[in-house]
């Protein structure tokens, strides 16, 4: 057996007290990440073995995080496969869209492997060094989500021209999501196989799709992605993050096959829980808000979410990433206080 709980977890063991790591738990509201952020772009701390794993390793030093969650980003794929990317200070990534057959011909798969090269060895940069104790999380976007940016060049607060691209466009669109699924069990073995303990799947705007949209965009990739990666790892560990999905979780996680199901702060964990297999993980679902207030607010929220889902593998985590004006003081507070076994 595994002496990592986060992995125990995801096998579908009650692990109490939860073990704990926070999405974007590397980043700008820690000092130290701060003082690495002087030093060059984006891209490059994500290509650069040292600063990578120096920079995944820091919330680990400082909090003894059961989850480590390699330092990258989702739009890493895209940029490997050849489009255009640049992270403008405070107005988040830009991409030159990509909107039809001819944009999509520019994209070259065979390019990818040698593009993430530094990537996976910041995974066996990281491996090394862990704690025996600690998972280490690779990770990607999913297939519509790493799409929404592809197809907008931006965020956005409701990807319009991606969403109507979908319906108006669905010969482009299906062969962007083929494309994306193929290279995202490429991109996830190899963080498999450099050392990666278990893997996420972002899929921050599944929810802006109505259900059957959701079946065809958010559930098929899912589901190809996760069959591809049992298939070549038995029993490797999967985590689906449909974010916004509510009602559509259950069906979800019953039609992708991932083995936990990380919640947005909109749902009742408990009510979704009650509705998915025992053996299924959980993990959400804390507002990153309550943990900026910290105090009696924090305690409440925290506490509310660990009653709700004792008993079953439950990891706790937020609801969505941490923010960059979060007191790192709350973050050893909240961990602390999840640790006390009561
Ligand atoms: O700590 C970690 O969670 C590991 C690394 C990680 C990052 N991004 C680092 C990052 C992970 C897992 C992500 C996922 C990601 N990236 C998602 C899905 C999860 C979510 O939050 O919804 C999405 C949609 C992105 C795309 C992205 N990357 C945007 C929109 C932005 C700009 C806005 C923002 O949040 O800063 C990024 C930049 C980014 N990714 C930063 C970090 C630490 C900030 C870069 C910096 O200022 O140094």
């Amino acid at each position: 057996m595994t002496e990592k709980p986060l992995l125990r977890v995801l096998q579908g063991e009650a692990v109490w007290p939860p073990p704990v790591w926070l999405m974007r738990q590397a980043g700008r509201y820690l000092p130290e990440y701060q003082a690495i952020r002087q030093e060059g772009g984006f891209i490059a701390r994500c290509t650069t073995p040292d600063l990578a794993t120096e920079i995944t390793l820091q919330p680990i030093r400082r909090f003894g995080m059961d989850g480590a969650i390699l330092f990258s980003d989702i739009l890493m794929l895209p940029w490997a496969l050849g489009q255009g990317l640049e992270f403008v200070d405070g107005a988040g990534p830009r991409m030159p869209p990509i909107r039809d057959v001819v944009g999509l011909a520019a994209l070259d798969l065979s390019r990818a492997r040698e593009m993430t090269a530094p990537i996976m060895q910041t995974v066996r940069q990281v491996h090394a060094a862990l704690p025996a104790s600690c998972t280490l999380l690779g990770f990607a976007g999913s297939p519509f989500t790493v799409a929404c940016y592809m197809v907008e060049g931006s965020g956005s607060r409701d990807f319009a021209a991606t969403r109507t691209l979908a319906y108006t466009e669905p010969v482009f669109f299906g062969r962007l999501m083929e494309l994306l699924v193929e290279s995202t069990v490429e991109y996830l073995s190899s963080q498999i196989t450099a050392g990666a303990d278990a893997v996420m799947l972002f899929d921050t705007w599944a929810g802006l799709l109505p259900p059957d949209q959701f079946a065809r965009l958010v559930i098929k990739p899912t589901a190809a992605i996760v069959a591809a990666l049992n298939a070549r790892f038995p029993g490797v560990k999967i985590i689906g993050f449909p974010r916004l999905a509510g009602t559509m979780v259950a069906d979800y996680v019953e039609k992708t096959g991932v083995d936990c199901v990380s919640l947005d702060t909109g749902v009742d964990a408990a009510a979704i829980a009650a509705g998915l297999p025992d053996t299924v993980a959980v993990q959400g679902n804390l507002d990153p808000m309550a943990l900026i207030a910290g105090g009696p607010a924090l305690h409440a929220e925290s506490q509310a979410i660990r009653d709700a889902l004792c008993g079953r593998p439950h990891i706790f985590n937020l609801g969505h990433g941490i923010l960059p004006q979060t007191p790192p003081s709350h973050v050893a507070d909240l961990v602390a206080s999840i640790r006390q076994v009561s």
